[in-house]
């Protein structure tokens, strides 16, 4: 088999250039940066049910690069400068469109729709008609269930080299969702080291919607063993208890005094055996933060790797943030990049959303969509760096 290697050279990670010794330093560790990563890029071509499946690169001026798969409109890899200018690949995944169709873990930096999260039962009631989803989560639908958007190979269209637009057209019916949706996702890697990603949709029947991407971050580096020493802070007030399927109670609930706080800055290995029945139900973090704003210009969440110094700062416009801690990892397979194995709790998602279960909370924010409204929303994320 010839094998196509593509090798990004991440050497050109912006440095000021003036002459005092600080710079010099700077200079000295830029060294380091002359590091490759190798990608195979044909183990990402293949064609499933008559379409191609291809991996694209976007770069910036800083070098940073973000690869993206259309099979599944899926994050592969960020690759950000770390405190000494060494590339670091900050998110986890597979080495080829194969490996992801295996579903071990099928979400990984997927789109995921057509809703993320959990649905009671699969079940809800839109204009008086009930519909059954299908279930892939013990009795709940999970993230759109089998036939979600990440297992679809979506049209992709490299814009420029910062941009890439992915469409996805879902049947009505598909999955046991009503309407034809006609999807687009744009991802755009800005000069200020952001990936915004934006969202839109229509529809031709009362739906429901509530689209988000799944990239699983260990800004330690792929690979690295532990998310649990990553700082965190959430700006959320409130967060949505769960069952033991993890389906929300309904209540909303502050977060004050529990291991839930986190509008402070803290570990996120900090509380995360403390004993409480949310936790446990989780194996962890697996739940919904209630956003106290959600303008798309506040940063709704940040969180800092000791090690890299890399830094991520979260902005969206939806109402909800699940964050979930990496507890269905197992570490008990080498299929991830390099021949990696992910452990428990080695990456952590911090998924942008409408809270789960909302087509049967009438309390929560609508996630219903009609004919003639135009689906809309945005999530940024932008990687810093903490030289100290
Ligand atoms: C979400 C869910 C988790 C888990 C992961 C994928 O974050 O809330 O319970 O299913 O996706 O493994």
């Amino acid at each position: 088999m010839k094998l196509n290697f593509n090798l990004l050279l991440v050497l050109p990670f912006f440095l000021a250039c003036t002459a005092n010794q600080n710079d010099e330093k700077k200079l000295s560790s830029a060294k380091v940066s002359e590091q490759k990563i190798l990608i195979d890029t044909t183990a990402y071509n293949l064609t499933i049910n008559g379409k191609k499946t291809k991996i694209f690169e976007l770069t910036n001026q800083n070098g940073v690069k973000l690869l993206i798969t259309n099979y599944g409109a899926r994050v592969v890899s960020i690759i950000v400068p770390d405190k000494n200018d060494r590339p670091t690949d900050v998110s986890l995944g597979y080495d080829s469109v194969k490996t992801y169709q295996k579903k071990d873990e099928p979400y990984f930096g997927a789109i995921i729709g057509r809703f993320g999260n959990r649905i009671n039962e699969g079940k809800f009631t839109l204009d008086g008609k009930n519909y059954q989803l299908q279930l892939n989560d013990g009795k709940n639908t999970l993230h759109g269930g089998k036939d979600g958007f990440f297992g679809k190979v979506w049209d992709a269209k490299l814009v420029n080299r910062n941009t890439l637009q992915l469409s996805y057209f879902s049947k009505d019916g598909e999955a046991g969702y009503p309407g034809n949706v006609n999807t687009t996702v744009v991802y755009t890697l800005t000069d200020d080291n952001s990936i915004k990603i934006d969202y839109t949709a229509t529809t031709d029947k009362t739906t429901v919607l509530n689209l988000t991407n799944h990239t699983y971050f260990n800004l330690n580096g792929e690979g690295d063993h532990s998310i649990l020493d990553h700082e965190l802070s959430i700006a959320a007030n409130k967060y949505t208890p769960v069952n033991e399927t993890l389906i929300p109670t309904g209540k909303i609930e502050s977060v004050k005094g529990t291991p839930f706080d986190f509008t402070t800055a803290k570990a996120i290995g900090k509380d995360i055996e403390a004993d409480n029945e949310q936790l446990k139900y989780g194996k962890g973090y697996d739940h919904n933060f209630v956003l106290d704003k959600n303008d798309g210009k506040t940063p709704i969440a940040t969180v800092k790797s000791i090690k890299t110094g890399i830094k991520m700062e979260i902005f969206t416009t939806e109402p909800g943030l699940q964050f979930y801690s990496g507890n269905f990892l197992t570490g008990t397979t080498k299929d991830g990049k390099g021949g990696k194995s992910y452990s428990f709790r080695s990456a952590f998602c911090l998924e942008t959303q409408h809270f789960p279960d909302s087509p049967n909370q009438p309390a929560f924010p609508t996630t219903v969509l009609k004919p003639g409204q135009t689906y809309t929303t945005s999530t940024t994320y932008k990687f810093l760096v903490d030289k100290n």
